[in-house]
């Protein structure tokens, strides 16, 4: 592979607390090793568009404690089609780009697997999204900041179920990962977490609750991730109007302020390192790879694979939250 100059970086797909963070460690340890580093500007969109821009230390001053992500961010249609794919190629070709950072999430990469196979591009992806669904790394960037935030407004919930003997059900971001939600589920003591990975049986759950409220119990939180099979927390709490009438029961949705806010001291330290490890990984010749941290240890994980293969929750605290909710 000839020696990599000129570098790219972009944040793409939803933005999570930390995406600034790693974009200044990428910008500064590229320039720390002689490279040029660019700005792409929306993800793929701004790939297409030609929106790029060279970056320089001064340009990342002042947003490692930023939230959002100063790139900005999309999810791009025109790249799933060649003919975008092949005008971003045109576009990085044009300005002598050798190599990309791309963080992200499961679309980005995605995306970065098809036009490194096509245009033979190195890429190396960061992992960056709240949802923490990714196969090769023990947390995303952006997945502690989002369970901060829901414990946070979880908390606030509790105070007011307990003033008026109520049973929340707070909605939490997920739409096929339940890791939000058990965190943050056990974070702030719900008494039921329900998460994608596992079959919620509206029965079983009013038995639970109704036993809870037969014993001592006069308020309650239900942690229902988006992409629950049985629907989002208004379903949920309508099936379960359903069965037990008496409970006064309401619900939250948090959306997409679990995406938004300053990154915890985690997720900034998280974005650093492997904002740094990334550059120092295209430079030793890694590409068509994410790269994530696993036991403390930098791993580099095929794209393919960290899309393909399931992080699972782990069950048993599943379990442990529900014993330490009775
Ligand atoms: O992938 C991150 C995520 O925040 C999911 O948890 C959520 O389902 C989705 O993005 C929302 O996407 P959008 O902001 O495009 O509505």
């Amino acid at each position: 592979m000839a020696q990599i100059q000129k570098i790219g970086v972009m944040t793409s797909g939803g933005d999570s607390p930390g995406m600034n963070a790693a974009i200044r460690a990428v910008v500064r340890t590229a320039i720390f090793n002689g490279l040029d580093v660019f700005g792409i500007y929306r993800g793929y969109e701004g790939m297409i568009d030609g929106q790029i821009e060279q970056m320089y230390s001064h340009s990342v001053s002042n947003i490692i404690q930023r939230g959002g992500t100063i790139l900005k961010t999309a999810r791009s249609k025109r790249f799933m089609e060649y003919k975008g794919r092949l005008t971003a190629y045109q576009n990085l070709m044009e300005r002598k780009i050798d190599a990309l950072i791309a963080i992200g999430g499961n679309g980005t990469f995605t995306g970065a697997s098809i036009f490194d196979k096509e245009f033979n591009f190195p890429i190396i992806g960061l992992p960056g999204t709240i949802d923490n669904d990714l196969y090769g790394t023990d947390a995303t960037i952006g997945y502690d900041t989002a369970i901060n935030t829901v414990v946070e407004a979880a908390d606030k919930i509790r105070d007011t179920a307990t003033s008026h003997d109520r049973l929340f059900f707070i909605e939490v971001m997920g739409r096929d990962a339940g890791f939000i939600a058990l965190r943050s589920g056990i974070a702030c003591g719900a008494e039921f977490i329900l998460v994608p990975e596992t079959t919620t049986y509206i029965d079983n759950l009013a038995r639970l609750l109704r036993h809870d409220w037969r014993k001592n119990k006069t308020s309650g939180i239900v942690i229902v991730a988006e992409g629950d099979d049985m629907g989002g927390a208004i379903e949920v709490a309508r099936k379960m109007k359903e069965k037990l009438p008496d409970l006064d029961t309401r619900v939250t949705i948090l959306g997409h302020v679990q995406r938004g806010g300053s990154p915890s001291a985690f997720d900034r330290v998280l974005a650093s390192s492997l904002g740094f490890l990334a550059v120092r990984g295209l430079l030793e010749g890694n590409r068509g790879v994410m790269a994530g941290i696993i036991d403390k240890q930098v791993v580099y994980t095929p794209f393919d694979k960290a899309i393909k293969h399931h992080k699972d929750i782990n069950k048993d605290m599943l379990e442990m939250s529900r014993i330490l909710a009775l």
